[in-house]
């Protein structure tokens, strides 16, 4: 394709209130507010419509092309003329209920420009372009308009041409599951058809040389990029299709065998956005809010009924052996109990919350079973778990439940019972669910990230809201910031989390997961990785597998990676008298600001959060296999005020394979012009947790230096 983004401007107004030229400009033009990302568009000689990007003197994207094909009807590609364009701007600020930060600042300058295909049918579309300091989205809308009642969508055929061979992290674009090992290549290396034989998944479908998203790249100059989707609603999830020699990224979307389209939609209607994060440095990628401001604001008004928490659970104790979820195996882990075991441990401990697997019958028909439809209800306990009493006395500890709603990927079951499951739990006052879809969809020929299941996921989302209950789904569709629009999507999967270290697949996750999962899975949203392993060679337990991290590189992922549901994994009996378990006993779930203080994908990262409400810092510094030493200055603390910080970290020779119990706990005097020098052993890491100095703590710390 011809290249056009050396092409010299036509000159172009185009904030709000200046006048436009009405001969219509071949080439519009739109930057971001700082003025550093411009975006162009315009028509080809072919009315095919085209866009591309630059990020101050360096072009992003090279010329792509815009536009779907159809079922049954001639494609959406070419032929068009613009009839109109226009500008916008919002400048604004909203609040999260709970998240990273409380303050997020929405600030962009947008162009919509409306195209028309001038032979008949004369199918008219729009395109809408939303230009941010920290990235861009935009999306297709498609107008009401005479003789055409909905679009049957083959495919959509969304270009991003990249302008170099650069490194990227991916995953493959699996239309089932994201549990997937991160990869390093380059554009022309990546080969996602090789993951296809995995062998610890129970579904998984990967038709094409595709990336799943976030995908996130570093060019050659140094500029990083990711790409993903924002708020995807009753569409299928995007997959980008590699030309590994073009250096071309085109969306595929996910399918369904039952139906000849891959999405169908009345009109009007729009796609999600297509977004594109970018950012001088690795950090920056993590700061970014493009997501979630490309969302519509809150629907479900004051969701002051889910509160952020630390969870503890029956849980680990079912993926090491040690129990099971069904009865009939004779080790139940879902017992009265062992229920009251938990609540016991969570109340003494400052965590929140409890969750219970295992509990409702059915189990003995989980894995492994063709027909699941019908096998799960989420109503009736095992007859050793008496579900009203354990509620009762959670409640006289002060300790939430949290429900557990396996629906082995039974969706129709679920949803038949959705209002009943929730019912029940709003009787009990049970405000949080965990959801899982493990196996393949039922109906066959469904996948997890189609069009079917999104709105399968939704219905739940909504379903719930009205309930007052909040969603964690594991194996889910990714998230693409609709936790703006539904704060009761808290959490979710929809990576390869701890569990996969019981389970010894291809010797679990190596010491450089979290340091990419924190700049390619993270950029999309929360996630429950379910962090806090002690027993790190799990021992007497599954002794062939391994938690490939130090300790302390466990107590940072706190920090590190962001969920307003976190869990404290490990089995109660492994944390009981562990000194390093007063971090997670202390560390915050709910933060009021986030700074990334360093990092590099796939290497490193540091994050300090203030906690919401408190004067309290936390940080988290997790490394690679690589052994580094990092600098982190405090000067993020107020002025004026002497900080006690207590530090977590690796101990002498620790090492994630041959040492990683090996840590530290050490207490400081610090104040904001304090540079905490991290040294972070192979696979390690360090976590800091930072309130205001006692006076007690004044006369009996050393200042740290
Ligand atoms: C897979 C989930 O990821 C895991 O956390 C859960 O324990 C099992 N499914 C059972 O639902
Ligand atoms: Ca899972």
């Amino acid at each position: 394709m011809k290249s056009y983004w050396c092409l010299p401007l036509l000159a172009l107004a185009l904030l709000a209130g200046c006048s436009k030229d009405k001969e219509m400009d071949k080439i519009l033009e739109i930057s971001s507010p700082g003025g550093d990302l411009q975006l162009q568009f315009t028509l080809t000689e072919e009315g095919e419509p085209v866009y591309w990007a630059r990020y101050k003197d360096t072009a992003i994207l090279d010329t792509s092309a815009l536009g779907f094909e159809l079922v049954d009807a001639p494609s959406l590609r070419t032929g068009f003329e613009m009839t109109d364009y226009s500008t916008r701007a919002l400048n604004d600020v909203w609040e999260m209920p709970w998240g990273e930060q409380r303050e997020v600042s929405n600030h962009y300058n947008e162009l919509t420009v409306e195209v028309r295909e001038m032979p008949p049918p004369n199918r008219r579309m729009r395109l809408i372009f939303r230009v941010y300091d920290d990235g861009f989205g935009f999306r297709y809308e498609v107008p009401e308009q005479e003789g055409l009642e909905a679009l049957e969508v083959a495919e959509e055929r969304t270009e991003f041409q990249l302008t170099g061979n650069h490194t990227a992290w991916w995953i493959p674009g699996d239309w089932d599951i994201y549990e997937h090992l991160y990869n390093e290549t380059s554009i022309s290396g990546i080969d996602a058809l090789s993951k296809r034989d995995h062998p610890n998944l129970a579904q998984t479908a990967i038709p094409v040389n595709a990336v799943n998203t976030p995908v996130t790249m570093r060019t050659a100059s140094g500029l990083h990029l990711s790409f993903h989707e924002a708020a995807l609603t009753d569409y299928a999830g995007m997959t980008l299709m590699v030309d590994n020699d073009a250096y071309k990224l085109t969306s595929n979307l996910v399918g369904s065998e039952r139906t000849p389209y891959k999405v169908k939609r009345k009109l009007p209607f729009h796609t999600p956005w297509r977004t594109v994060q970018v950012s001088p440095d690795a950090a920056g990628l993590i700061e970014s809010n493009l997501i979630v401001n490309l969302n519509e604001p809150n629907q479900l008004g004051d969701v002051e009924w889910f509160k952020p928490t630390k969870y503890v659970g029956i849980w680990w104790e079912m993926h090491l052996g040690k129990s099971s979820w069904d009865m009939a195996s004779g080790k139940h882990g879902a017992t009265t109990e062992n229920a009251k075991r938990y609540i016991d441990f969570a109340a003494e401990n400052n965590i929140g919350a409890v969750l219970v697997e295992g509990w409702n019958t059915g189990w003995e028909h989980w894995i492994g079973f063709e027909d699941r439809e019908g096998v799960f209800d989420f109503v009736t306990p095992y007859e050793d778990y008496d579900l009203e009493e354990v509620v009762r006395y959670a409640k006289e500890k002060g300790v939430e439940m949290i429900m557990h709603h396996e629906t082995s990927a039974a969706p129709r079951t679920y949803e038949q019972q959705l209002d009943t499951a929730y019912a029940l739990m709003q009787r009990l006052g049970i405000h949080s669910v965990k959801t899982g879809y493990v196996g393949k969809i039922i109906p066959a020929g469904e996948y997890h990230h189609g069009q079917w299941m999104v709105n399968h996921y939704r219905k739940v989302l909504e379903t719930a809201a009205e309930y007052e209950v909040a969603v964690n789904a594991h194996e889910p569709i990714k998230a693409t910031g609709i936790r703006r629009t539904f704060p009761n999507a808290t959490s979710r999967e929809g990576l390869r989390g701890q569990e996969f270290n019981a389970w010894s697949v291809e010797g679990g996750n190596p010491p450089d997961h979290l340091p990419t999962v924190a700049f390619t899975r993270m950029l999309a949203g929360p996630i429950d990785f379910t962090p806090g392993i002690f027993n790190m060679k799990l021992a007497p337990y599954k002794e062939e597998s391994q938690i490939n991290t130090t300790l302390a590189h466990q107590l940072a992922l706190y920090v590190v990676i962001y969920s307003p549901v976190q869990m404290a994994a490990d089995l109660p009996e492994h944390y009981e008298d562990h000194p390093a378990f007063e971090f997670i006993r202390e560390v915050g779930v709910d933060w009021e600001q986030s700074k990334v203080l360093n990092g590099e994908v796939g290497d490193y990262v540091t994050i300090a959060r203030q906690e919401r409400g408190t004067d309290r810092w936390f940080l988290g510094s997790i490394t690679d296999e690589q052994e580094r030493s990092l600098e982190a200055s405090l000067d993020f603390l107020p002025a004026g005020s002497n900080y006690k910080a207590t530090i977590y970290r690796d101990g002498e020779g620790a090492h994630w394979d041959e040492n990683p119990s090996a840590f530290l706990i050490e207490s400081f005097l610090v104040d904001r012009s304090t540079t905490l020098k991290l040294d972070l052993a192979p696979g390690g890491g360090t976590a800091v947790s930072l309130e205001p100095a006692t006076a007690e703590d004044e006369e009996r710390l050393q200042t740290y230096r």
